[in-house]
Protein backbone atom coordinates (compact mmCIF):
# COMPACT_ATOMS: atom_id res chain seq x y z
CA UNK A 1 0.00 0.00 0.00
CA UNK A 2 1.07 3.48 -0.94
CA UNK A 3 1.44 5.76 2.22
CA UNK A 4 -1.83 8.51 2.21
CA UNK A 5 0.01 11.91 1.47
CA UNK A 6 -3.23 13.50 2.22
CA UNK A 7 -6.60 12.38 3.46
CA UNK A 8 -9.97 14.04 1.92
CA UNK A 9 -11.50 15.42 4.92
CA UNK A 10 -15.06 14.16 5.83
CA UNK A 11 -17.32 16.74 4.13
CA UNK A 12 -20.62 16.48 3.27
CA UNK A 13 -22.91 13.14 4.55
CA UNK A 14 -21.69 9.99 3.91
CA UNK A 15 -24.43 7.09 2.65
CA UNK A 16 -24.28 4.01 4.44
CA UNK A 17 -25.98 1.26 2.01
CA UNK A 18 -27.09 -1.91 3.66
CA UNK A 19 -27.55 -4.69 1.02
CA UNK A 20 -29.91 -6.70 3.53
CA UNK A 21 -32.28 -4.94 5.99
CA UNK A 22 -32.99 -7.62 8.60
CA UNK A 23 -31.85 -7.74 12.58
CA UNK A 24 -28.41 -6.96 12.03
CA UNK A 25 -29.08 -3.54 9.47
CA UNK A 26 -31.76 -2.49 11.92
CA UNK A 27 -30.21 -2.20 14.95
CA UNK A 28 -27.06 -0.47 13.58
CA UNK A 29 -29.22 1.79 12.22
CA UNK A 30 -31.68 2.79 15.24
CA UNK A 31 -28.67 2.63 17.18
CA UNK A 32 -26.81 5.24 15.21
CA UNK A 33 -29.92 7.14 15.40
CA UNK A 34 -30.17 7.09 19.23
CA UNK A 35 -26.66 7.55 20.12
CA UNK A 36 -27.41 10.85 17.72
CA UNK A 37 -29.92 11.93 19.85
CA UNK A 38 -27.68 11.66 23.06
CA UNK A 39 -30.60 8.26 23.78
CA UNK A 40 -27.82 5.50 23.18
CA UNK A 41 -23.57 4.61 23.86
CA UNK A 42 -22.09 3.11 20.83
CA UNK A 43 -20.38 0.66 23.04
CA UNK A 44 -18.18 -1.69 21.16
CA UNK A 45 -17.54 0.53 18.31
CA UNK A 46 -13.78 1.24 18.05
CA UNK A 47 -14.16 4.52 16.09
CA UNK A 48 -16.49 5.99 18.57
CA UNK A 49 -15.00 4.55 21.88
CA UNK A 50 -12.04 3.88 21.04
CA UNK A 51 -8.30 5.88 21.53
CA UNK A 52 -4.78 5.45 20.22
CA UNK A 53 -1.27 6.28 21.66
CA UNK A 54 0.70 7.80 19.89
CA UNK A 55 5.12 8.66 20.27
CA UNK A 56 6.51 7.43 23.47
CA UNK A 57 4.75 6.40 26.02
CA UNK A 58 5.88 9.52 28.25
CA UNK A 59 4.35 11.65 25.86
CA UNK A 60 1.02 11.17 27.08
CA UNK A 61 -0.71 11.28 23.81
CA UNK A 62 -3.95 9.21 23.37
CA UNK A 63 -6.19 10.99 21.96
CA UNK A 64 -10.04 9.14 20.77
CA UNK A 65 -10.00 7.37 17.14
CA UNK A 66 -12.34 9.80 16.00
CA UNK A 67 -10.35 12.90 17.39
CA UNK A 68 -6.93 11.46 15.84
CA UNK A 69 -8.32 10.42 12.18
CA UNK A 70 -10.58 12.34 9.75
CA UNK A 71 -14.08 10.14 10.67
CA UNK A 72 -17.55 11.20 9.52
CA UNK A 73 -19.68 11.95 12.29
CA UNK A 74 -22.31 10.25 12.73
CA UNK A 75 -24.71 13.66 12.28
CA UNK A 76 -23.33 12.66 8.85
CA UNK A 77 -24.75 9.45 8.10
CA UNK A 78 -27.81 8.47 5.75
CA UNK A 79 -28.80 5.34 5.73
CA UNK A 80 -31.04 2.84 3.15
CA UNK A 81 -30.38 -0.35 1.34
CA UNK A 82 -32.29 -3.20 -0.06
CA UNK A 83 -34.33 -6.14 1.29
CA UNK A 84 -36.41 -8.90 -0.46
CA UNK A 85 -38.98 -7.81 1.76
CA UNK A 86 -40.50 -4.35 2.00
CA UNK A 87 -41.04 -4.02 5.40
CA UNK A 88 -39.66 -0.33 6.51
CA UNK A 89 -36.72 0.32 8.92
CA UNK A 90 -39.16 0.22 11.51
CA UNK A 91 -40.97 -2.55 10.40
CA UNK A 92 -38.11 -4.80 10.22
CA UNK A 93 -36.67 -3.69 13.81
CA UNK A 94 -39.87 -4.83 15.26
CA UNK A 95 -39.68 -8.13 13.44
CA UNK A 96 -36.54 -8.74 14.71
CA UNK A 97 -37.04 -7.98 18.39
CA UNK A 98 -33.31 -6.84 18.83
CA UNK A 99 -34.22 -3.78 20.66
CA UNK A 100 -36.97 -3.37 23.23
CA UNK A 101 -39.99 -1.14 22.26
CA UNK A 102 -38.71 2.13 24.22
CA UNK A 103 -35.56 2.23 21.84
CA UNK A 104 -37.12 1.49 18.78
CA UNK A 105 -40.10 4.36 19.77
CA UNK A 106 -37.61 6.87 20.26
CA UNK A 107 -36.38 6.78 16.65
CA UNK A 108 -40.11 5.51 14.88
CA UNK A 109 -40.16 8.78 12.48
CA UNK A 110 -36.35 8.45 11.24
CA UNK A 111 -37.00 3.80 10.43
CA UNK A 112 -40.25 4.47 9.19
CA UNK A 113 -39.24 6.79 6.43
CA UNK A 114 -36.53 4.26 5.47
CA UNK A 115 -37.80 2.23 2.80
CA UNK A 116 -35.54 -0.82 1.35
CA UNK A 117 -35.21 -0.44 -2.47
CA UNK A 118 -36.19 -4.09 -4.42
CA UNK A 119 -33.94 -6.83 -3.93
CA UNK A 120 -31.53 -8.73 -6.38
CA UNK A 121 -33.19 -12.11 -5.88
CA UNK A 122 -32.08 -15.18 -7.56
CA UNK A 123 -33.39 -17.66 -4.94
CA UNK A 124 -30.85 -20.75 -5.65
CA UNK A 125 -28.69 -19.01 -2.99
CA UNK A 126 -31.09 -18.51 0.06
CA UNK A 127 -33.65 -21.29 -0.18
CA UNK A 128 -35.28 -20.93 3.12
CA UNK A 129 -36.83 -17.56 1.92
CA UNK A 130 -39.59 -16.43 -0.16
CA UNK A 131 -39.32 -12.60 -0.99
CA UNK A 132 -41.76 -10.27 -2.17
CA UNK A 133 -39.96 -7.34 -3.22
CA UNK A 134 -37.70 -7.98 -6.51
CA UNK A 135 -36.49 -6.56 -9.25
CA UNK A 136 -36.79 -8.06 -12.43
CA UNK A 137 -34.52 -8.12 -15.08
CA UNK A 138 -33.71 -9.77 -18.44
CA UNK A 139 -29.82 -11.23 -17.19
CA UNK A 140 -27.58 -10.35 -14.56
CA UNK A 141 -25.95 -7.99 -16.39
CA UNK A 142 -28.94 -5.75 -16.09
CA UNK A 143 -29.58 -6.58 -12.48
CA UNK A 144 -26.22 -4.87 -12.24
CA UNK A 145 -27.20 -1.97 -13.92
CA UNK A 146 -30.56 -1.46 -11.68
CA UNK A 147 -28.66 -1.70 -8.51
CA UNK A 148 -26.32 0.82 -10.51
CA UNK A 149 -29.26 3.10 -10.60
CA UNK A 150 -30.29 2.85 -7.54
CA UNK A 151 -27.12 3.77 -5.92
CA UNK A 152 -26.97 6.96 -8.34
CA UNK A 153 -30.46 7.78 -7.42
CA UNK A 154 -29.98 7.60 -3.71
CA UNK A 155 -27.06 9.20 -3.74
CA UNK A 156 -28.61 12.32 -5.80
CA UNK A 157 -31.73 11.95 -3.62
CA UNK A 158 -30.41 12.19 -0.09
CA UNK A 159 -27.64 14.99 -1.48
CA UNK A 160 -25.09 12.31 -0.10
CA UNK A 161 -20.91 13.58 -0.61
CA UNK A 162 -20.07 9.87 -0.86
CA UNK A 163 -21.21 6.29 0.03
CA UNK A 164 -20.09 3.23 1.31
CA UNK A 165 -21.90 -0.69 1.46
CA UNK A 166 -21.89 -3.15 3.98
CA UNK A 167 -23.48 -6.42 3.16
CA UNK A 168 -25.69 -7.40 5.76
CA UNK A 169 -27.88 -9.86 3.57
CA UNK A 170 -28.72 -13.64 4.82
CA UNK A 171 -25.81 -16.16 4.17
CA UNK A 172 -25.98 -17.31 0.76
CA UNK A 173 -24.67 -21.10 -0.07
CA UNK A 174 -21.43 -22.35 -0.14
CA UNK A 175 -19.42 -21.60 -3.66
CA UNK A 176 -15.90 -21.19 -4.41
CA UNK A 177 -14.32 -19.45 -7.08
CA UNK A 178 -14.78 -20.26 -10.71
CA UNK A 179 -13.47 -19.88 -13.95
CA UNK A 180 -16.05 -17.18 -14.22
CA UNK A 181 -14.41 -15.48 -11.03
CA UNK A 182 -11.26 -15.19 -12.38
CA UNK A 183 -10.88 -11.61 -14.82
CA UNK A 184 -13.20 -8.24 -14.73
CA UNK A 185 -13.76 -10.06 -18.40
CA UNK A 186 -14.52 -13.53 -17.68
CA UNK A 187 -16.80 -11.88 -14.59
CA UNK A 188 -19.09 -9.62 -17.15
CA UNK A 189 -19.47 -12.76 -19.34
CA UNK A 190 -20.66 -14.48 -16.59
CA UNK A 191 -23.45 -11.57 -16.05
CA UNK A 192 -24.76 -11.32 -19.57
CA UNK A 193 -24.92 -15.62 -19.22
CA UNK A 194 -26.70 -15.72 -16.36
CA UNK A 195 -23.93 -17.98 -15.23
CA UNK A 196 -25.09 -19.76 -12.07
CA UNK A 197 -21.69 -19.34 -9.64
CA UNK A 198 -22.72 -15.09 -9.77
CA UNK A 199 -24.75 -14.78 -6.74
CA UNK A 200 -26.87 -12.24 -5.62
CA UNK A 201 -24.41 -10.66 -3.46
CA UNK A 202 -21.88 -10.74 -5.92
CA UNK A 203 -24.46 -8.77 -8.09
CA UNK A 204 -24.30 -6.23 -5.40
CA UNK A 205 -20.98 -5.98 -4.84
CA UNK A 206 -20.04 -5.48 -8.58
CA UNK A 207 -22.56 -2.90 -8.46
CA UNK A 208 -21.46 -0.82 -5.64
CA UNK A 209 -17.33 -1.51 -7.13
CA UNK A 210 -18.49 0.05 -10.66
CA UNK A 211 -19.59 2.88 -8.98
CA UNK A 212 -16.89 3.18 -6.75
CA UNK A 213 -18.64 2.52 -3.41
CA UNK A 214 -16.31 0.94 -1.13
CA UNK A 215 -17.87 -2.49 0.07
CA UNK A 216 -17.20 -4.95 2.78
CA UNK A 217 -19.05 -8.27 2.92
CA UNK A 218 -20.80 -9.34 6.62
CA UNK A 219 -21.71 -12.34 5.39
CA UNK A 220 -19.48 -15.82 4.84
CA UNK A 221 -20.55 -16.70 1.42
CA UNK A 222 -17.99 -15.66 -1.82
CA UNK A 223 -19.13 -11.95 -3.16
CA UNK A 224 -15.97 -9.73 -2.69
CA UNK A 225 -13.03 -12.60 -2.33
CA UNK A 226 -12.33 -13.32 -6.03
CA UNK A 227 -9.97 -12.55 -8.47
CA UNK A 228 -12.18 -10.42 -10.91
CA UNK A 229 -13.33 -7.86 -8.15
CA UNK A 230 -9.73 -7.69 -6.68
CA UNK A 231 -9.01 -6.14 -10.15
CA UNK A 232 -11.91 -4.10 -10.42
CA UNK A 233 -11.55 -2.69 -7.27
CA UNK A 234 -7.89 -1.91 -7.87
CA UNK A 235 -8.93 -0.48 -11.43
CA UNK A 236 -11.45 1.67 -9.69
CA UNK A 237 -9.68 2.71 -6.73
CA UNK A 238 -12.19 1.25 -4.52
CA UNK A 239 -11.48 -0.46 -1.04
CA UNK A 240 -13.26 -3.86 0.06
CA UNK A 241 -13.28 -5.93 3.00
CA UNK A 242 -14.45 -9.56 4.33
CA UNK A 243 -15.55 -11.28 5.09
CA UNK A 244 -18.69 -12.64 7.88
CA UNK A 245 -18.53 -10.08 11.05
CA UNK A 246 -16.72 -11.56 14.07
CA UNK A 247 -18.97 -11.45 16.36
CA UNK A 248 -20.23 -14.86 19.40
CA UNK A 249 -18.45 -17.50 19.19
CA UNK A 250 -15.65 -16.97 17.10
CA UNK A 251 -15.22 -13.75 18.78
CA UNK A 252 -14.56 -15.44 22.37
CA UNK A 253 -12.35 -18.41 19.92
CA UNK A 254 -9.91 -15.46 19.10
CA UNK A 255 -9.44 -13.94 22.51
CA UNK A 256 -9.04 -17.49 24.16
CA UNK A 257 -6.94 -19.28 21.24
CA UNK A 258 -4.25 -16.73 21.99
CA UNK A 259 -4.07 -16.50 25.38
CA UNK A 260 -2.94 -20.11 24.97
CA UNK A 261 -1.11 -20.35 22.57
CA UNK A 262 0.97 -17.71 23.76
CA UNK A 263 1.33 -19.53 27.22
CA UNK A 264 2.19 -22.55 25.16
CA UNK A 265 -0.82 -24.47 26.70
CA UNK A 266 -1.61 -28.19 24.37
CA UNK A 267 -5.21 -27.90 23.16
CA UNK A 268 -6.85 -32.03 22.34
CA UNK A 269 -10.31 -30.11 21.31
CA UNK A 270 -12.68 -27.51 21.14
CA UNK A 271 -16.13 -28.53 20.51
CA UNK A 272 -18.29 -25.29 19.77
CA UNK A 273 -22.57 -25.58 19.40
CA UNK A 274 -25.13 -22.91 19.59
CA UNK A 275 -28.52 -22.25 19.51
CA UNK A 276 -30.49 -19.29 17.98
CA UNK A 277 -33.74 -18.61 16.74
CA UNK A 278 -33.42 -15.28 14.36
CA UNK A 279 -33.79 -15.36 10.56
CA UNK A 280 -30.35 -15.98 9.90
CA UNK A 281 -30.62 -18.88 12.27
CA UNK A 282 -33.35 -20.27 9.66
CA UNK A 283 -31.36 -19.76 6.78
CA UNK A 284 -28.35 -21.47 8.39
CA UNK A 285 -30.91 -24.54 8.52
CA UNK A 286 -30.46 -24.84 4.80
CA UNK A 287 -27.39 -27.33 4.42
CA UNK A 288 -25.90 -25.49 1.65
CA UNK A 289 -26.17 -21.97 3.76
CA UNK A 290 -24.42 -23.69 6.54
CA UNK A 291 -21.76 -25.11 4.94
CA UNK A 292 -20.72 -21.56 4.05
CA UNK A 293 -20.60 -20.93 7.78
CA UNK A 294 -19.23 -23.44 8.86
CA UNK A 295 -16.42 -23.37 6.43
CA UNK A 296 -15.75 -19.68 7.93
CA UNK A 297 -15.66 -20.41 11.71
CA UNK A 298 -13.61 -23.62 11.28
CA UNK A 299 -10.13 -21.40 9.89
CA UNK A 300 -9.76 -19.45 12.80
CA UNK A 301 -7.89 -22.26 15.20
CA UNK A 302 -5.81 -23.54 12.86
CA UNK A 303 -4.35 -19.80 11.56
CA UNK A 304 -4.07 -19.35 15.33
CA UNK A 305 -2.32 -21.85 16.49
CA UNK A 306 -0.26 -23.44 13.98
CA UNK A 307 0.09 -27.23 14.31
CA UNK A 308 2.35 -27.23 11.74
CA UNK A 309 5.31 -25.25 13.53
CA UNK A 310 4.16 -26.15 17.11
CA UNK A 311 3.08 -30.15 16.75
CA UNK A 312 3.53 -31.32 19.92
CA UNK A 313 0.81 -28.45 21.04
CA UNK A 314 -1.46 -28.12 18.77
CA UNK A 315 -1.05 -31.14 15.77
CA UNK A 316 -3.65 -32.92 16.63
CA UNK A 317 -6.59 -31.50 17.77
CA UNK A 318 -10.50 -32.20 16.92
CA UNK A 319 -12.15 -28.64 16.15
CA UNK A 320 -16.35 -29.28 15.93
CA UNK A 321 -18.76 -26.45 15.16
CA UNK A 322 -22.71 -26.81 15.51
CA UNK A 323 -25.91 -24.72 15.09
CA UNK A 324 -29.06 -25.11 15.55
CA UNK A 325 -31.56 -22.99 14.60
CA UNK A 326 -34.37 -23.06 17.77
CA UNK A 327 -36.90 -20.57 17.36
CA UNK A 328 -37.71 -19.72 21.33
CA UNK A 329 -33.84 -18.12 22.22
CA UNK A 330 -34.53 -15.06 18.91
CA UNK A 331 -31.70 -13.03 18.54
CA UNK A 332 -30.23 -14.12 21.98
CA UNK A 333 -27.68 -16.69 21.19
CA UNK A 334 -26.32 -18.98 23.16
CA UNK A 335 -22.90 -20.82 22.49
CA UNK A 336 -21.16 -23.16 24.48
CA UNK A 337 -17.61 -24.19 24.49
CA UNK A 338 -16.05 -27.35 25.58
CA UNK A 339 -12.13 -26.74 25.20
CA UNK A 340 -9.89 -29.65 26.27
CA UNK A 341 -6.67 -28.15 26.99
CA UNK A 342 -3.58 -29.63 28.71
CA UNK A 343 -0.45 -28.50 30.13
CA UNK A 344 2.47 -29.63 31.99
CA UNK A 345 3.47 -33.17 31.52
CA UNK A 346 0.20 -33.04 28.93
CA UNK A 347 -2.11 -33.45 32.31
CA UNK A 348 -5.78 -32.36 30.84
CA UNK A 349 -8.11 -29.56 31.81
CA UNK A 350 -10.69 -28.29 30.86
CA UNK A 351 -12.69 -24.75 29.79
CA UNK A 352 -16.23 -24.12 29.77
CA UNK A 353 -17.82 -21.09 28.34
CA UNK A 354 -21.26 -19.97 27.89
CA UNK A 355 -22.09 -17.17 26.30
CA UNK A 356 -25.37 -15.77 26.45
CA UNK A 357 -24.86 -13.30 23.85
CA UNK A 358 -26.94 -11.17 21.60
CA UNK A 359 -25.96 -11.93 17.90
CA UNK A 360 -26.69 -7.95 16.23
CA UNK A 361 -25.73 -6.23 19.40
CA UNK A 362 -22.32 -7.80 18.97
CA UNK A 363 -22.38 -7.35 15.10
CA UNK A 364 -24.17 -2.95 14.83
CA UNK A 365 -21.00 -1.50 16.18
CA UNK A 366 -18.75 -4.02 14.04
CA UNK A 367 -21.06 -2.56 10.74
CA UNK A 368 -20.54 0.49 11.66
CA UNK A 369 -17.04 0.71 12.24
CA UNK A 370 -16.40 -0.73 8.71
CA UNK A 371 -18.36 2.02 7.27
CA UNK A 372 -16.43 4.74 8.57
CA UNK A 373 -13.58 3.14 8.07
CA UNK A 374 -13.65 2.44 4.48
CA UNK A 375 -14.74 5.44 3.66
CA UNK A 376 -11.41 6.66 5.47
CA UNK A 377 -9.71 4.52 3.23
CA UNK A 378 -11.26 5.82 0.13
CA UNK A 379 -10.29 9.12 0.76
CA UNK A 380 -6.96 8.31 1.99
CA UNK A 381 -6.51 7.02 -1.73
CA UNK A 382 -6.74 3.21 -0.41
CA UNK A 383 -8.07 0.53 -2.77
CA UNK A 384 -8.40 -3.16 -2.91
CA UNK A 385 -8.20 -5.76 0.49
CA UNK A 386 -8.05 -3.86 3.38
CA UNK A 387 -6.45 -6.09 5.34
CA UNK A 388 -5.79 -4.02 8.56
CA UNK A 389 -10.13 -4.17 8.41
CA UNK A 390 -8.97 -8.49 9.66
CA UNK A 391 -10.31 -6.86 13.08
CA UNK A 392 -13.69 -7.23 12.47
CA UNK A 393 -13.82 -10.58 10.79
CA UNK A 394 -13.95 -14.11 11.25
CA UNK A 395 -12.63 -15.52 7.51
CA UNK A 396 -10.32 -12.26 6.69
CA UNK A 397 -9.58 -11.68 3.24
CA UNK A 398 -5.52 -10.90 2.45
CA UNK A 399 -3.61 -10.59 -0.38
CA UNK A 400 -3.08 -13.55 -2.82
CA UNK A 401 -0.90 -16.18 -1.07
CA UNK A 402 -1.07 -14.71 2.26
CA UNK A 403 -2.36 -16.63 5.45
CA UNK A 404 -4.99 -14.60 7.16
CA UNK A 405 -4.60 -13.04 10.71
CA UNK A 406 -6.92 -14.54 13.02
CA UNK A 407 -5.31 -13.26 16.36
CA UNK A 408 -7.34 -10.53 17.44
CA UNK A 409 -4.70 -8.66 19.48
CA UNK A 410 -2.63 -8.46 16.02
CA UNK A 411 -5.53 -7.85 14.47
CA UNK A 412 -5.97 -4.63 16.65
CA UNK A 413 -1.95 -3.72 16.65
CA UNK A 414 -2.43 -4.08 12.63
CA UNK A 415 -5.28 -1.74 12.28
CA UNK A 416 -3.95 0.99 15.33
CA UNK A 417 -0.51 0.95 13.33
CA UNK A 418 -2.22 1.23 9.66
CA UNK A 419 -4.18 4.32 11.12
CA UNK A 420 -0.39 5.55 12.50
CA UNK A 421 0.49 5.18 9.19
CA UNK A 422 -2.05 6.33 7.39
CA UNK A 423 -1.77 10.00 9.73
CA UNK A 424 2.35 9.76 9.41
CA UNK A 425 2.95 8.77 13.09
CA UNK A 426 5.44 6.52 14.25
CA UNK A 427 3.90 2.79 14.39
CA UNK A 428 4.09 1.72 17.64
CA UNK A 429 6.37 -1.86 18.35
CA UNK A 430 6.18 -2.08 22.39
CA UNK A 431 9.92 -2.31 22.45
CA UNK A 432 10.01 -0.81 25.87
CA UNK A 433 13.27 -0.35 26.91
CA UNK A 434 14.40 3.02 29.45
CA UNK A 435 15.90 4.20 26.43
CA UNK A 436 12.80 3.26 24.06
CA UNK A 437 9.58 3.07 24.49
N1 LIG B 1 -25.41 -11.06 13.93
C1 LIG B 1 -24.19 -11.54 13.93
O1 LIG B 1 -23.57 -11.65 14.96
C2 LIG B 1 -23.56 -11.92 12.64
C3 LIG B 1 -22.25 -12.31 12.67
C4 LIG B 1 -21.63 -12.67 11.49
C5 LIG B 1 -22.31 -12.60 10.30
N2 LIG B 1 -23.61 -12.24 10.30
C6 LIG B 1 -24.28 -12.25 9.02
O2 LIG B 1 -24.94 -11.04 8.80
C7 LIG B 1 -26.04 -11.28 7.94
C8 LIG B 1 -27.27 -10.60 8.51
O3 LIG B 1 -27.66 -11.20 9.73
P1 LIG B 1 -29.07 -10.86 10.36
O4 LIG B 1 -29.11 -11.49 11.70
O5 LIG B 1 -29.37 -9.41 10.20
O6 LIG B 1 -30.04 -11.71 9.41
P2 LIG B 1 -31.55 -11.35 9.03
O7 LIG B 1 -32.10 -12.62 8.47
O8 LIG B 1 -32.28 -10.71 10.15
O9 LIG B 1 -31.39 -10.25 7.89
C9 LIG B 1 -30.95 -10.57 6.61
C10 LIG B 1 -31.83 -9.79 5.64
O10 LIG B 1 -31.31 -10.00 4.34
C11 LIG B 1 -32.41 -10.05 3.46
N3 LIG B 1 -31.93 -10.62 2.21
C12 LIG B 1 -31.62 -11.89 1.92
N4 LIG B 1 -31.20 -11.98 0.65
C13 LIG B 1 -31.26 -10.73 0.13
C14 LIG B 1 -30.94 -10.18 -1.13
N5 LIG B 1 -30.49 -10.95 -2.12
N6 LIG B 1 -31.10 -8.85 -1.31
C15 LIG B 1 -31.55 -8.06 -0.30
N7 LIG B 1 -31.88 -8.53 0.92
C16 LIG B 1 -31.72 -9.85 1.12
C17 LIG B 1 -33.44 -10.85 4.22
O11 LIG B 1 -34.73 -10.65 3.71
C18 LIG B 1 -33.27 -10.29 5.62
O12 LIG B 1 -34.12 -9.18 5.85
C19 LIG B 1 -26.17 -12.80 7.81
O13 LIG B 1 -25.58 -13.24 6.62
C20 LIG B 1 -25.39 -13.29 8.97
O14 LIG B 1 -24.85 -14.59 8.78
C21 LIG B 1 -24.26 -11.88 11.44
Amino acid sequence: MKQPTSIRPAEGKLGVLLPGMGAVATTTIAGVLLARKGKGVPVGSLTQMGTIRLGRRTDKRVPKIADFVPLASLSKLEFGGWDIFPDTAFEAAEHAKVLEGHHIAEVRDELEAIHPMKGVFYPGYVKRLHGTHMKVARTKADMVEQVRDDIRTFKRDRGCDRLVAVWCGSTEAYLTPTAVHATVQSFEEGLLKDDPMISNAQIYAWACIKERVPFANGAPNLCVDFPAVWDLARELRVPIAGKDFKTGQTLMKTILAPGFKARMLGLAGWYSTNILGNRDGEVLEDPDSFRSKEVSKLGVLEHILQPDIYKELYGDFVHKVRIDYYKPRGDQKEGWDNIDVFGWLGYPMQIKVNFLCRDSILAAPVVLDLALMLDLAQRADLQGTQEWLSFYFKSPMTAPNLYPEHDLFIQLMKLKNTLRWMMGEEPISHLGTEYYD
